[in-house]
């Protein structure tokens, strides 16, 4: 989703920008501009686009020590130009970028701006108007931007530039993610710790409702009345090469490459001296003191919950319901006497995520974040965090995220057994470590995959994803990772359901891909397949050693039957891969699709 960056120092701007912003292209964006600022005052280049566009516009000539940039994910008003960010006040003094969705925008413009004219069709032209109406009435530019916080419903991450003043970008939050990076003679603004580890690694954090004051060499925190706050700087752990491509010529492709590695790397973080699995005593005593788990989470992060549901219940023998996040706020079920919500996110940032967790802690409720973002805003804001220990994901369509949640789920599930009591009938390190060699075998049959992308997913319209139980689960996720990289309209079914509706839409040749790695349900979704094989349809199963038969397209390495998620959805992730390949799809940025949803 939208991204911003900032710099104020003794160096040129522009390249730092350009830079940083490349750094937040994975997130998904339509469009990008900078704004950079010297004695001649405050030059503006945007462009509809990738990054490449805005770059071949650039004025190379112009030198400037201070600038802010911007990439936009549309909300209000179309991917253009005059839509995208820095935006500026009619004057041309001051020039703002935005993230996230100021609600009440409408109605500030009819109160307070029925003169002025209006450049774009955007939410933040109407902050940005504000602030130079407040300074036009004799505010300073810190009391203006002030005033039009306090005015502002919604959620915003702001960098503004003051056209009369070279010494200041004057940065701001409520909801959205932004950081202030802290240099030697200079200070940055970032959305993403990523977008500026090129200059410094020294970070400090920004709560909601906080002004801060960047200028070369001193970053002040104040409070929207006015209080200053002091807050250390913390470190970064990125690892600049963490976020490189290296020979690889997707992200995607070398994040499900990283799936075994970041699975060794869990089943490390882990554990303890004596080699067994330990979670914090804090979050284990507040799962042993739930009477109900509500797992709470959005796309992929959702489809890890439900397979996460069976760990728990199963191993642990808590009952758990998940829901989605974005529909949780008004479609609330009877919670029980004594919940715990688990949210389960990515980036820590999803924004409907975030809206039910400030729901849940106003009721009262312990929550637990799920994240491989540590310091992310889910995280900071419930009481405990278990982290993924993935590495920085970069691909918008979500892959070795994926598997790190299920495998922290079912760690939070066996160690939770075993301190109530529960007999474990298995070693699930041991387990975890024949899945991480499972998926280095995945990984090494990338050919093959290929292949049967080129097979089934080449030519159709649509695809289907059928499985019962566990790997119905895993369908919803393959059938995602296809949709949403590929542009093939992909539905992911319960076997048994399919003859109640779906049937209808196999014609000659639809690909319906059967994932079979349950022993108890092997016969019934091989029974689905035979159904719509005979309306015509071009199937694919995906089936575990011991349980296959010949005419399987593909078999995945025999692991526990309660982990094969962790390996059946690498055969789905590869076949998405290949498949937008193929359709010649740009696979790290698919359309209109954002890394991280930072608006509800
Ligand atoms: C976006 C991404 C998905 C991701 C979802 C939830 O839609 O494109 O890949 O699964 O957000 O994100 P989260 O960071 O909360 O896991």
């Amino acid at each position: 989703m939208c991204g911003i960056v900032g710099y104020i120092g003794n160096n040129d701007s522009k390249e730092i920008l350009l830079k940083g912003l490349e750094k937040l292209e994975y997130r998904g964006y339509d469009s990008a501009g900078i704004a950079v600022k010297n004695e001649d005052g405050v030059h503006v280049f945007k462009a509809k686009g990738r990054i490449a566009e805005l770059r071949g516009i650039v004025d190379e000539n112009v030198f400037a020590e201070a600038g802010i940039g911007h990439t936009r994910w549309a909300t209000h008003g179309v991917p253009s130009k005059v839509n995208s960010h820095p935006h500026q006040s009619e004057s041309g003094r001051f020039t703002l970028v935005h993230n996230g969705v100021i609600e009440n925008y409408d109605l500030l413009k009819r109160e307070y701006l029925a003169d002025v004219h209006f450049q774009s069709e955007t939410d933040t032209e109407v902050i940005v108007q504000l602030v130079e109406k407040f300074a036009r009435e004799g505010l300073s530019t810190l009391e203006a931007f002030r005033k039009t916080l306090k005015l502002l419903h919604g959620s915003y991450a702001l960098a503004l530039l003051d056209a009369e003043d070279n010494e200041t970008i004057y940065v701001a939050k409520n909801k959205s993610p932004l950081l202030v990076g802290v240099g030697d003679s200079f200070n940055v603004v970032a959305s993403d710790a990523m977008a500026m580890l090129q200059v410094t690694n020294q970070f400090v954090e920004l709560m909601d409702k906080e002004i801060v004051i960047v200028t070369k060499n001193e970053v002040t925190i104040q409070t929207l009345d006015g209080v200053a706050i002091s807050r250390a700087p913390f470190t970064a752990e990125l690892d600049a090469s963490d976020i490189e491509k290296g020979t690889y010529p997707h992200y995607m492709l070398k994040e499900i490459d990283e799936q075994p590695a970041v699975l060794r790397k869990i089943i490390q973080a882990y554990q303890n001296e004596q080699g067994q699995l330990e979670i914090d005593a804090d979050i284990i005593d507040a799962v042993k003191n739930s009477d109900r788990i509500y797992i709470i989470a959005a796309g992929t992060s959702y489809h890890a919950g439900l397979v996460g549901k069976q760990f728990i219940e199963k191993v642990a023998k808590v009952p758990v319901e998940v829901h989605i996040s974005s529909e949780f706020g008004y479609n609330m079920p009877l919670l029980s006497e004594k919940p715990l919500f688990i949210f389960i996110s990515q980036s820590g940032e999803t924004a409907d995520s975030r809206a039910v967790l400030v729901q849940v802690k106003e009721m009262g409720y312990p929550a637990l974040t799920i994240t491989n973002v540590p310091g992310s805003t889910l995280s900071r804001e419930a009481d405990h965090t278990l982290l993924l220990y993935a590495g920085p994901e970069i691909a918008v369509a979500s892959t070795k995220a994926y598997t790190a949640q299920l495998a922290v789920l079912a760690i939070l599930a066996e160690v939770t057994a075993k301190s109530r009591g529960l007999e474990v009938n298995f070693d699930l390190t041991h387990e975890l470590g024949l899945v991480a060699n499972a998926m280095e075998v995945l990984c090494d049959s990338k050919e093959m995959i290929e292949v049967m992308a080129r097979e089934f997913l080449s030519v159709t319209r649509n695809a289907f994803f059928i499985g019962r139980g566990i790997d119905f689960y895993v369908g919803l996720e393959g059938a995602l990772k296809l949709k949403e990289i590929s542009y093939i309209q992909a539905e992911g079914f319960a076997g048994g359901e399919l003859k109640h509706g779906t049937i209808a839409l196999i014609e000659e040749g639809t690909p319906v891909i059967a994932l079979a790695t349950q022993e108890s349900v092997n016969l019934s979704i091989r029974g689905n397949v035979k159904e719509v094989v005979s309306r015509g349809a071009n199937p694919c199963i995906i089936s575990m050693e011991g349980l296959n038969m010949d005419e399987d397209s593909f078999v995945i390495p025999e692991v526990h039957d309660l982990l094969t998620p962790l390996i059946s959805v690498i055969p789905l992730q590869l076949l998405a891969y290949y498949a937008a390949l193929h359709r010649d799809c740009d696979v790290d940025k698919p359309r209109n699709l954002a890394k991280s949803v930072t608006v509800e």
